[in-house]
């Protein structure tokens, strides 16, 4: 049916279009350790992309794990060498909640919580972190909703709603759910999101390369730009 359709669209494009990203080189592995480090990397880098542009990311990021390659190093580290390594990033709240849930975990026993319910009890992480991290990392089948992916969910569905209000917000967490690959849910997020910042975009998306073009109802009715829906897109 159209979701199979929609999934098998979307991760092939992924597959071929993707984005080469230093935190999605570091391998998974099947060992604790392989994970470990991936889910440590897709933390930061997730945190890091809340407010900020990829281009911009990239730099920080790899700073930031040469200066603390594992949970624990970050553990050892102090607020002030942690604002510094964040300066230029802004809301420097973020790299404090990076620094106290490393202390968290790590006085835990140092195992990195693999569900989103463990993950919502870090300080500072809270559902899109969470999604992300359970979904891409540990394949737990759960939605990751930020703007990308209520832009193009909203699109796909031909959906109007207010994004200020946390009813739609709820509503799109659930049609994302609905959504989401069950045997490739962390892939199947990230082109989302991917399709998002470069195709679906919120101005002249790109829906002639799109990969699910097919299925877009706001294409299918000429209303993929039309800013007379209330969502802005
Ligand atoms: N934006 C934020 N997180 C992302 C991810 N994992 N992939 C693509 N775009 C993103």
């Amino acid at each position: 049916d159209e979701t199979l359709e929609i999934r098998a669209f979307l991760l092939e494009w992924y597959d071929r279009n993707q984005r080469d990203l230093p935190w999605r080189r570091i391998s998974s592995g099947d060992d604790e350790d392989g994970s470990e480090r991936r889910a440590y990397a897709v933390w930061v880098s997730e945190v890091m992309l809340q407010q900020t542009r990829v281009q911009i990311v990239i730099d920080y990021f790899n700073r930031w794990m040469h200066k603390w390659p594992t949970i624990c190093h970050l553990a050892r580290a102090s607020i002030e060498e942690v604002n510094e390594m964040w300066a230029g990033l802004g809301y420097y709240r973020r790299a404090r909640y990076l620094l106290e849930g490393a202390k968290k975990i790590v006085e835990e026993g140092g195992v990195f919580p693999k569900t989103v319910s463990a993950l919502l009890k870090v300080p500072g992480i809270g559902d899109y972190t969470a999604g992300a991290i359970a979904s891409i990392t540990f394949k737990e089948v759960v939605p990751v909703v930020d703007g990308n992916v209520v832009r193009v969910v909203a699109r796909l569905k031909a959906i109007s709603a207010n994004p200020k209000e946390s009813v739609t917000i709820k509503n799109f967490w659930k049609l994302a759910g609905q959504l989401v690959d069950p045997s490739r849910p962390g892939d199947f997020n990230q082109s989302l999101m991917e399709l998002g910042a470069t195709i679906c975009t919120l101005l002249n998306p790109n829906c002639s390369v799109c990969p699910v073009s097919n299925h877009c109802r706001a294409l299918s009715l000429a209303r993929q730009n039309s800013s007379a829906q209330v969502t802005d897109y």
